[in-house]
């Protein structure tokens, strides 16, 4: 089977390269990062996948600074949705599965019950809506599958696990916010989803929900982890930590208050989500391994 990546050097691209190498031997494997293939670059796009013939192509790689979006439209427009564009493109010209990843941000976040994939998206940033529109992109190629997934985190790049426990060191004290609620997902979980996915017989074609089981808040996930990163020997004292309404921590894009999403389809599909607390000790011991 042969399997182009793409943002190889992101979380869930490092994640999958990492997998692959490890369990899946039966994968031909061209893990590419922006240098090597800017997803923008439609003829750099149609001749890689030319060249290489992929069966399969992973989309993750993709535009994630939430707030940088909101000042810079056009770029984040040109790698969620032109990119993803440029992707279905190649895959429906030379016939290969797309696995694309997606957000909870395309929802609105006000609501009190997990969101399924048939509500209505509502997104409120300009992240979110270039994720919603990228969608649209990999789901005109009927050969593609979207995972939408939240709150990703890992040993790799930055993510809100790695900011607490730098956070953790550095301050006596910290302020979470605790009236946005959702589901840490580990990007070796979601990885693993993809290969699913991948290896599947009659594979699942259109939207998926994918992320870790348990929901929670900001601060809830920001107190396991730095109690967590204690228990690990990482952290030495645990910091005060004192629950805050977003109000009181303002950012230039707007978040989604309810992040929770059904993980029932995917359920069905046979994947099942993984619990991300033991994901964080996971991480943790990998970090800590990885001390010099
Ligand atoms: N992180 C989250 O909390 C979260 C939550 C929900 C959904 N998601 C979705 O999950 C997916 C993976 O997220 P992640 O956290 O792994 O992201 P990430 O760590 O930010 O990695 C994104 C990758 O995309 C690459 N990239 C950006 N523009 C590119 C371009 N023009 N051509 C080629 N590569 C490009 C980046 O390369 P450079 O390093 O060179 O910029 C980076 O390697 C994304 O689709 C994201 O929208 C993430």
């Amino acid at each position: 089977m042969r399997v182009l990546l793409t943002g190889a050097t992101g979380q869930v691209g490092t994640c999958f390269q990492d997998l692959a190498k490890a369990n899946y031997p039966q994968i031909t494997l061209l893990a590419t990062d922006r240098s090597q293939l800017d997803i923008t670059d439609a003829a750099a796009v149609e001749h890689l996948v030319g060249q290489f013939q992929p069966d399969i192509i992973v989309n993750a790689a993709a535009y994630t600074a939430v707030d940088r979006a909101e000042s810079d439209p056009e770029g984040a427009w040109s790698v969620n949705v032109q990119a993803v564009e440029n992707l279905a493109l190649a895959a429906q010209r030379h016939q290969a599965f797309l696995v694309h990843i997606s957000t909870d941000y395309v929802f609105n976040g006000e609501s009190n019950k997990p969101w399924v994939e048939e509500h209505p998206c509502d997104p409120q940033s300009v992240y979110g809506s270039t994720k919603l529109a990228g969608e649209k992109a990999a789901l005109a190629y009927g050969q593609s599958v979207i995972l939408r997934t939240s709150w990703v985190f890992s040993e790799y790049g930055n993510n809100f696990l790695k900011t607490m426990l730098r956070l953790g060191k550095e301050r006596p004290g910290l302020s979470i916010i605790d009236d946005q609620r959702g589901c840490p997902t580990y990007a070796g979980d979601i990885a693993e989803a993809v290969m699913q996915i991948i290896f599947t017989d009659s594979r699942p074609v259109g939207v998926y929900h994918y992320s870790g089981s348990g929901e929670v808040s900001w601060f809830g996930f920001a107190k396991a982890i730095l109690q967590k990163a204690c228990a690990v020997g990482l952290l030495e004292k645990m910091p005060e930590l004192t629950p805050i309404p977003t109000t009181q921590f303002p950012t230039p894009a707007k978040r989604p208050k309810y992040s929770v999403m059904s993980t029932d389809k995917i359920a069905r599909a046979g994947i099942k989500p993984a619990d991300w607390l033991p994901r964080v000790e996971l991480v943790l011991q990998k970090l800590k391994t990885s001390l010099p």
